[in-house]
């Protein structure tokens, strides 16, 4: 019997569903696993959050699939993967990735938060000058997430009322938005990415907040931005991004595999590369460059802080199926170097805990829908 014979009220269509929840998810853990306690806590809540919403009818976690119009593409000039696995990468230059500039607006904000003592007063008079962040920032406070019993009106009560801090990660977000808003990549879904990568940064400050880390702000914006690299990727050369995908779905490898195979980078190294051209701070930079690999050193260096955090929040909004990643499945990790940050059930509780809705909202309001 398949769910559309069984009675909806039965044992045996809640059975039907419980297993087909399973499936989907173990499908998002068949490179970790689900041996490790805390993986296999997080499969748990994604099965039954899954079970949740097709009994109450809500919305799935995730947006549409990742690629849309992947047959559109004109590949014609390229070896097709499956003929030619063995093929050596065929380098990207970093110039052809045509990395849009952040508005002056953002520099100008970014000058007045580096000075000591900058008044609410001065960030106000910036945020106002762009009508769509003083338009997200006025919906972000007036949110039920912020609770403010009476509407707030003006942006410098806004400004006062979220942080200098919030803000300014606000505007980034809302600028990097902005930029591939105009010209949204062929291949990508766009409403998927944001989606995953929103989530990513409520998770990765939920995280840092609840292991005591200074500012957990910065991880918010660490995790918002930590797959730019493929956006951009997408956005400048989508035919190699298209063999990309194609080579992870002919071969099951990891996408840092495919992505050194195709163009001898990783999305997270382009990532890095854009970030540095934005001439954002080095703790973002390091961060998206070691958001796979995050426990790799190089020379004597230590390996890079908050990096850890940001790949295990990624794994928690790939695990609950929150919007569209380039591999849908959980990257393998050390589980021993997570163990050592000593995280309870409780964390992965609090991370996944309304992180679909609050992550469905905010990404919402960053695009100013
Ligand atoms: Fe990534
Ligand atoms: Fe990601």
């Amino acid at each position: 019997m398949n769910l559309r014979q069984a009675d909806p009220d039965s044992g045996t269509a809640q059975r039907l569903l419980q297993e087909q929840a399973q499936e989907a998810v173990a499908a998002r853990f068949s490179l970790v696993g689900v041996r490790h306690p805390l993986l296999n806590l997080l499969a748990r809540h994604a099965v039954e959050d899954m079970m949740v919403r097709q009994r109450d009818n809500l919305p799935p976690p995730g947006g549409p699939p990742l690629f849309t119009q992947v047959a559109a593409l004109d590949t014609a000039g390229l070896p097709d993967v499956a003929d030619d696995p063995d093929a050596p990468p065929v380098p990207l230059d970093v110039d052809h990735l045509r990395i849009p500039a952040l508005p002056q607006l953002f520099m100008e904000l970014q000058n007045a938060l580096g000075q000591p003592h900058v008044s609410y007063e001065r960030i106000a008079a910036i945020v106002s000058k762009d009508p769509r962040l003083t338009a997200s920032l006025l919906k972000l406070v007036n949110s039920p997430h912020f609770g403010f019993s009476t509407p707030i009106e003006t942006v410098s009560r806004a400004v006062a009322a979220s942080g200098i801090r919030r803000v300014s990660a606000l505007a980034l977000g809302t600028f990097v938005l902005g930029l591939y808003r105009e010209r949204p990549p062929l291949v990508v879904d766009i409403q998927g990415f944001w989606l995953h990568s929103v989530g990513c940064g409520i998770a990765a400050r939920l995280l840092a907040q609840r292991l005591g880390r200074s500012d957990p702000e910065r991880f918010f914006v660490a995790g918002l931005l930590h797959d730019m690299g493929w956006l951009a990727l997408c956005s400048a050369a989508p035919d190699r991004a298209e063999r990309i995908v194609r080579r992870i779905q002919s071969t099951g490898c990891s996408c840092e595999e495919a992505e050194r195979l195709e163009l001898g980078t990783t999305h997270a190294e382009l990532g890095a590369t854009v970030l540095k051209t934005w001439n954002l701070p080095a703790f973002l930079i390091d961060v998206v460059r070691s958001h796979h690999a995050p426990l790799a050193t190089v020379g004597d260096n230590p390996p890079v802080d908050g990096a850890l955090e940001v790949h295990i929040a990624d794994a928690v909004v790939k695990g609950m199926g929150i919007g569209g990643a380039l591999d849908a499945r959980i990257a393998p990790l050390d589980l021993d170097a997570v163990d050592t940050l000593g995280l309870s059930g409780h964390d992965i509780a609090a991370m996944t805990n309304g992180l679909v809705e609050q992550s469905q909202a905010l990404s919402r309001l960053l695009q100013g829908d």
